[in-house]
Order: structure tokens, then C-alpha cells, then sequence
């Protein structure tokens, strides 16, 4: 995520440039008619032109500047990314539209993930929201900032579905359901690109990994993944689909195999599945260096055949490696690698910068020099008010025991805890571009609510996030500038004395614990899902002091939260809010603000029972309880199911769910029935809930899930409101791939089943004719 200055050597590389003889030129004539104006391009290029057209650098060690400059004259690059900086991309986009034969424009990427300047939480945050306006005004907004610095195209989103916590990458992710994660792909492709990439201030969306990254096996990163097609049709594919539908220019693909063929070599998965049977019309780019590793799968003795294999199985540009770039001409020429196959990699790389509008403008997004924005990192560029509302919007209530939360403002109050002033923490990972110091940490946070009222805060770190070197030294191994993970040098007894000789002071103690960021990360997968044993003795050294406690949660993982969940008062799920999400907890914590936020994963009880995921197919012996050793499917040394489930979120006001009725107990083919239910706030304050729909089909030619999602609504009431919700069961919702792999619904029963998680929930059947 480096960047580095260009504009000082940009000069003296391009003057280096010979002007070419023969200059080509995009024809403007045919600016309005893609497909001649690329089939016209494509007649002019060179071989090498084209091949240079396929290949992604990325910005950093791997190409010295003035190396990056001469290559973009020469026509010999593509793209980049990881430069953010209008200033550094000008007279790269110069060097392209001015200096090298085809004129033809760069794009410039970036992993715009979760905000840009602005970070707003992390997936699983905004997953947790269960609010796809809001979703999508941060895909808006994260456009509207990176448009502004240059950036065409992002990696996101992602929907891997993870349903496997000791995956790092779960962070990045919105969960473990088909479903829900479908409709924020949906709500982040349509915010990101506002209708169509080619507006000043959209980004085209490359949605990723595909496919099927987060189901690599023992959630360790990069492993295999091994499935059924049924369970990848029914369980893991709809996602990608559903950004793909929503208009997604770009398709990412991922690192792992996919049935014992890396996805970059995968032919069925790139052309039979993606081109022809969805009829993806866009860009397919490598993910870092996943040609080159293309060996070291195992799949390609040396790097013509791993360039022979990813070309010919459908990657149009590689990225950040050269093994398109050194190979694919030889290939061509030697009649090893078809000249159609490169062809058609070019055609996708020219239509995505058409569709970016960079052959219209190529400094649509650049702009003019006179305009760069003084500061880039300049405070009033970030998006603060949305920031905050976003975050608060996905914080998940688990436990409020004897009305803890809110928190009095005259209260005395002792914050504890790594996490509790950690600004780096906070912003979560894949936040290039977010500014620490600009990051509000729950301490700064809750001063500013208490600021003018009577209450005081009292803090003390009483911990450091790890006492373990081993996993501080992996924290720390890639950053740069300064340590992401700083240790406290104080043993950690005195932490704990100190924190604990605050909790005394106090009425209250608010714990910040959890992750530190980078453990919840690409590569960064572990074997534990509890809280490190640091933070695990800092909470049983304050609970000894009887006062009630709060637990404030920060991590980007599914944690297993057993002794948590007996001992703290209360206890809120924040994932990593964002560079507003002091403020938004502290709003949260202090009531200015009514926890509305569900969870999009199950959180389960320990490592042993990975996967906790709440829609798993049916089985012959069930868990049934009753006598030991009953034979039926289960733990036994563990009490069994999610410690929460799936779509579970508390408020400070109580909801209640009247009876579920059904306009008719049958539906005809292509008709409908309409499920209706009652909603009341029966407690003394305004708040949301998100009323769920989930469906069983109760006989079926293969053995089909206890339940799935297939619709929700976010609802606010008053107290004592009520609200009559209606969801139409359509026979869509019924449908799923059978093991033919043939889509529809099979006649019979279904139940379907509401509830405000995925657990407790009202029952109606019907028939389907
Ligand atoms: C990650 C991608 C990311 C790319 C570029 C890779 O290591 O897997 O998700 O988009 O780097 O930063």
C-alpha cells in the first residue's frame, strides 16, 4: 500500500521516450459505438501492445518509478494500482494518452473496501446493519472519495461467504448467508457505480475472490476448497451472481482451487460458468501473483505453461506478476497460445476503460492539476456524519443484563482495555487510506459525549491485545512506517492493578477488548477463537471487583465468547467501526443512539464446533436431547448449537412478534402467498429490529437446509407502535439447484418460518401445487 513520489523523475523518463513513427490513434469517429471503436484499436495493436494491455502493476517495490514511466510510453502497461494520488496519476495518464503509440488510457485501482479517506466498518459491520441503503450510501460515498483521487476501478466487494471463523479474511466478508450477503453485493455494486462507471464520480466494482475463497479448508488462507457442486450452486455461488447482475464490471479471481484446479487456471469455472452460463460481459483480473503461483499449485511446470494455462482458461490481465508480459508473445508466435485467446483478454481490458469513460476523458477522474486537492488527507474530505450513522447502524447488542446499558452521563466510568484508545484498531484492515490520526477511539469517543455533563471518565489500558512476542512480531512484520501493534512494557500484573484500582473508583467499567486488527486479515487466519489470555485475565481481575461490567468488542472475526457471555453485564459487538466509530459506540453505550444491528454470522461456542452456520442441510439423527448417548448428532462434551445465532441482536426497547399468518395454505405455480406478521416495541423507547423470513422445504429430491433466509425488513417503531409486516413468498424464493444442478422449486410442503434471529421463530406451512 505504499505509494511513492513520480512526478519528480515522470519528466526526464518521458522525454527519454522516442516519439514513434507511426502514431495510432482511438478513432473518435466510433467513440459511440464500443464495439467497432475496440475491434478498430484491436486492428492497429502490435502483439506486445496487446499483452501489455493485459498486465497490472502494482505500484511499490516491484517497478521503480522512472522504470513505470518508460513502460506506460512504451504501451507496455495496463494498469495499476496502489497509487491514490492525482498528482502521481496525471503524468502516468499523460505518459499513455500522449507518449505511447495507441493512445490508449490507463486505469488506476485500488482496494477501496470499506470507505477510502473515510473508513466506515468492516464488512461484517456493515453486514450487521442489515440496512442496504446504508450499505449502499457507503459504497457511494467510498466512490465518491476515490473517484476524487483518481481511482477507477476497486477490488470489492467481497463476498466470499466465510462460515469458517478462524479464516482471517472473514472480516472482509458480510457473513455466512447466501442471501443477505447476495443483497449487500448487490447494494455495494450499485452504490460504487451509481448506474454506470463511466460518471466522474463512479468507480466500476471488481467484485471478488472468485470464487468460493472463504471456503478454503480449516479456514487457513490460501488453502484448497474442495465442494460439492450442489452446495457451491445452492450456498456460495449466489453472491458473486448477484453482484454480477447488479452490473459489476470486474470479476476478481481467486487465489485457492476450486475442485483440484486453481480458480486462475479453471476453465469451467472462468467460461462455462461465468461467461456462458451467467453471461459476465466484463474484465477478469488475477489476483496478486496467482499466475506465477499457478507452479506452486503444482499445475504448471514453468511459467509459458502457467501463462498458457491462466490465458487460455479466461484471466484477461494478470496482476503483479510479468509472466504474461514475458511469455504470451513467444506463445503466440510458436502457435502455442491461440492469437483469439489474447484477443479476447484485450477486448474485455478496452471495454472495462471504455465502460470506465476513460476513452471519453482519460483524466475524467484526474482532473486538472489546478484542482488536486491541496491536502489529500485534509479532514473536510472525509464523510464524518455518514461515517457515524453507518457505524452505529451495525453495532449488535448481545446481552444487556438488569438494564446495564445505557450508561448513565453522571456516572463515574473506568475504561479499560487494548482496545479502548486504539485508533489503528479501529479503522479496521483494508483502510489504505484512512488516517490514524484522524480515527476516533472509543476513549475520545465517550469524552466527547460526557464533555459538559457531570460523569467522569477514568481509563487504564489494563492490558496490552497479546502478551505473546511470537504473534506481536506477526502483527508488526508488515508495517512499514511505524508498528501496528505497540506493546505496553509494564508486566502485565501491574496493568491489571491499575485497571483494577480504577474499576474501584468507578460505578461502572466499560472493557474495550478483542482483536487487534491485523488478526483478522488476509493471511492472518487462527487456531483459537477466544480472547487472548492477557485480556482474558484483565476481565476476570475486574469482574472480582463487582462492579458491572461492559463489554465493548472489537474484532473482525466470529468469536467464541463462553465466559464473556456468563459474566458480563453487557456486552456489544462493534467488528471495527470506522474512523467515527468512537463516537457512534459511545452513542450506542450512553443511549443517544438504540442498538439495531443482527448478527450476519453465528457465533459459535468453540473452535471444535466450526462450522456453527445456522442453515446446514438436515441429517438422519438430528440432536435430540435427552439421555446421554442417544445416538443422535452432537458434541458431548459442549452444549450444543450457536452461543448466538444468526440474525441475533438485542435493543434497549423489547420487540414482540404476534402470530404468523399465511394469505393461503397452497400456491399455485408462478403464484404467490403472502406471509403476514405483527410487530409491536412493547418497551418505553423508539427503536428498529429486523424482522426475518426464513424458509424449509420440508420434502424435497435431495436433502435440502433447516432453514434459509429469503427476505427481511428493518423496521423503527415508536414505544408501543405496532406494525403489520407483509413478505411475499414467491415461488422464486422455493427455488434452488437439485443434483442435476436444475434450478426450480419441487411441489410440496414448506414452512416458513419468522423471527427477529434465526433461531426463535413463528411456524406456518403451505403447499406448493
Ligand atoms: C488480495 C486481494 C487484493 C489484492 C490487491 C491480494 O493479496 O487477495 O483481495 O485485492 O491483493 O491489493
Amino acid at each position: 500500500m505504499s505509494s511513492f513520489k513520480l512526478s519528480s523523475v515522470t519528466a526526464a523518463a518521458l522525454a527519454a521516450v522516442l516519439a514513434s513513427p507511426a502514431l495510432a490513434q482511438p478513432n473518435p469517429s466510433l467513440l459511440n459505438n464500443k464495439q467497432a471503436f475496440i475491434a478498430d484499436l484491436m486492428r492497429q495493436m502490435t502483439l506486445e501492445e496487446k499483452v501489455g494491455q493485459l498486465r497490472l502493476i502494482s505500484i511499490g517495490p516491484e517497478m521503480p518509478a522512472p522504470q513505470l514511466a518508460r513502460e506506460v510510453a512504451a504501451g507496455k502497461v495496463g494498469g495499476t494500482f496502489n497509487s491514490v494520488n492525482r498528482k502521481e496519476q496525471r503524468p502516468l495518464q499523460e505518459a499513455a494518452v500522449k507518449q505511447s503509440r495507441m493512445r490508449i488510457p490507463m486505469f488506476f485501482a485500488y482496494d477501496v473496501v470499506h470507505g477510502h479517506r473515510t473508513s466506515f466498518p468492516i464488512g461484517l459491520g456493515l453486514a450487521s446493519s442489515w440496512d442496504m441503503d446504508s450499505v449502499r450510501r457507503v459504497a457511494r460515498i467510498s466512490a465518491i472519495e476515490a473517484a476524487a483521487d483518481g481511482i477507477d476501478i476497486t477490488w470489492s466487494p467481497t463476498v466470499d461467504i466465510a462460515r469458517d471463523p478462524r479464516w482471517g479474511r472473514s472480516s472482509e466478508g458480510f457473513g455466512e448467508d447466501p442471501y443477505l450477503v447476495s443483497q449487500l453485493a448487490r447494494a455495494m455494486v450499485t452504490g460504487f457505480q451509481n448506474g454506470s462507471p463511466a460518471k466522474a464520480d463512479s468507480i466500476m466494482s471488481s467484485v471478488k475472490h472468485f470464487a468460493l475463497y472463504g471456503a478454503v479448508e480449516g479456514g487457513r488462507d490460501y488453502n484448497v476448497v474442495d465442494m460439492s457442486p450442489m452446495r457451491m450452486y445452492n450456498d456460495y455461488l449466489p453472491p458473486y451472481k448477484a453482484a454480477i447482475d447488479a452490473g459489476a464490471g470486474g470479476v476478481m479471481i481467486a487465489l485457492n482451487t476450486v475442485n483440484g484446479v486453481p480458480a486462475s487456471a479453471n476453465k469451467w469455472l472462468l467460461q462455462d460458468l461465468l461467461r456462458k452460463q451467467w453471461g459476465f460481459k466484463g474484465l477478469t483480473v488475477s489476483d496478486h501473483g496467482a499466475i506465477t503461483e499457478l507452479m506452486r499449485h503444482g499445475v504448471a511446470r514453468d511459467e509459458k505453461e502457467a501463462a498458457r494455462l491462466a490465458i487460455e482458461a479466461g484471466v484477461d490481465m494478470s496482476m503483479a506478476d510479468q509472466v504474461y508480459t514475458a511469455e504470451l508473445p513467444g506463445l503466440v508466435r510458436s502457435g502455442q497460445v491461440k492469437q483469439r485467446d489474447v484477443d479476447n483478454a484485450v477486448r474485455e481490458v478496452l471495454g472495462a476503460k471504455y465502460d470506465m469513460g476513460l476513452f471519453h476523458d482519460p483524466f475524467l477522474r484526474i482532473g486538472k492539476a489546478e484542482d488536486d486537492p491541496v491536502d489529500p488527507k485534509a479532514d473536510s474530505r472525509l464523510h464524518r456524519a455518514p461515517a457515524r450513522e453507518v457505524a452505529r447502524n451495525g453495532l449488535v447488542l448481545l446481552e444487556n443484563r438488569n438494564k446495564t446499558l445505557p450508561l448513565k452521563k453522571g456516572a463515574t466510568i473506568a475504561l479499560v482495555g487494548p482496545l479502548a484508545d486504539a485508533q489503528v484498531d479501529m479503522m479496521g484492515v483494508w483502510s489504505g487510506q484512512a488516517v490514524t490520526a484522524q480515527t476516533v477511539t472509543l476513549r475520545q469517543g465517550m469524552g466527547n459525549a460526557l464533555s459538559g455533563q457531570s460523569g467522569k471518565l477514568l481509563y487504564a489500558r489494563g492490558a496490552n491485545v497479546t502478551n505473546d512476542p511470537a504473534l506481536v512480531e506477526y502483527l508488526n512484520f508488515l508495517n512499514w512506517d511505524s508498528p501496528e501493534v505497540t506493546q505496553d512494557r509494564r508486566s502485565p500484573q501491574a496493568m491489571i492493578d491499575e485497571a483494577v484500582a480504577t474499576a474501584r473508583q468507578a460505578d461502572v467499567v466499560v472493557a474495550a477488548v478483542g482483536e487487534a486488527r491485523g488478526m483478522s486479515h488476509e493471511s492472518s487466519s487462527r487456531t483459537r477463537l477466544d480472547l487472548p489470555e492477557s485480556q482474558q485475565a484483565l476481565l476476570k481481575a475486574l469482574k472480582a471487583t463487582g462492579k458491572p461490567l461492559v463489554l465493548v468488542l472489537l474484532n473482525g472475526r466470529p468469536l467464541a465468547l463462553n465466559w464473556e457471555r456468563e459474566n458480563a453485564d453487557a456486552m456489544l459487538e462493534t467488528w471495527f467501526a470506522g474512523t467515527e466509530g468512537g463516537n457512534a459506540i459511545a452513542d450506542a453505550l450512553f443511549g443517544d443512539a438504540n442498538p439495531s444491528g443482527k448478527l450476519p454470522v453465528s457465533l459459535p461456542r468453540s473452535v471444535g464446533q466450526v462450522p456453527t452456520y445456522y442453515n446446514y442441510p438436515r441429517i438422519g439423527r438430528p440432536f435430540t436431547p435427552g439421555k446421554p448417548g442417544n445416538y443422535t448428532s452432537q458434541y458431548f462434551d459442549e452444549p450444543q448449537g450457536a452461543l448466538y445465532p444468526f440474525g441475533y441482536g438485542l435493543s434497549y426497547t423489547e420487540f414482540q412478534l404476534g402470530e404468523l399468518t399465511l394469505s393461503n395454505r397452497s400456491m399455485p405455480r408462478g403464484g404467490k402467498v403472502e406471509a403476514s406478521i405483527t410487530v409491536t416495541n412493547t418497551g418505553d423507547r423508539a427503536g428498529e429490529t429486523v424482522v426475518q423470513l426464513y424458509i424449509q422445504d420440508l420434502a424435497a429430491s435431495v436433502v435440502r437446509p433447516v432453514k434459509e433466509l429469503k427476505d427481511f425488513q428493518k423496521v423503527m417503531l415508536k414505544p408501543g407502535e405496532k406494525k403489520t409486516l407483509r413478505f411475499d413468498v414467491t415461488e422464486d424464493k422455493l427455488k434452488f439447484y437439485n443434483a442435476r444442478l436444475e434450478y426450480g422449486a419441487e411441489a410440496g410442503d414448506f414452512n416458513v418460518q419468522v423471527g427477529l434471529d434465526s433461531q426463535t421463530v413463528k411456524e406456518a406451512v403451505f403447499e406448493l401445487k
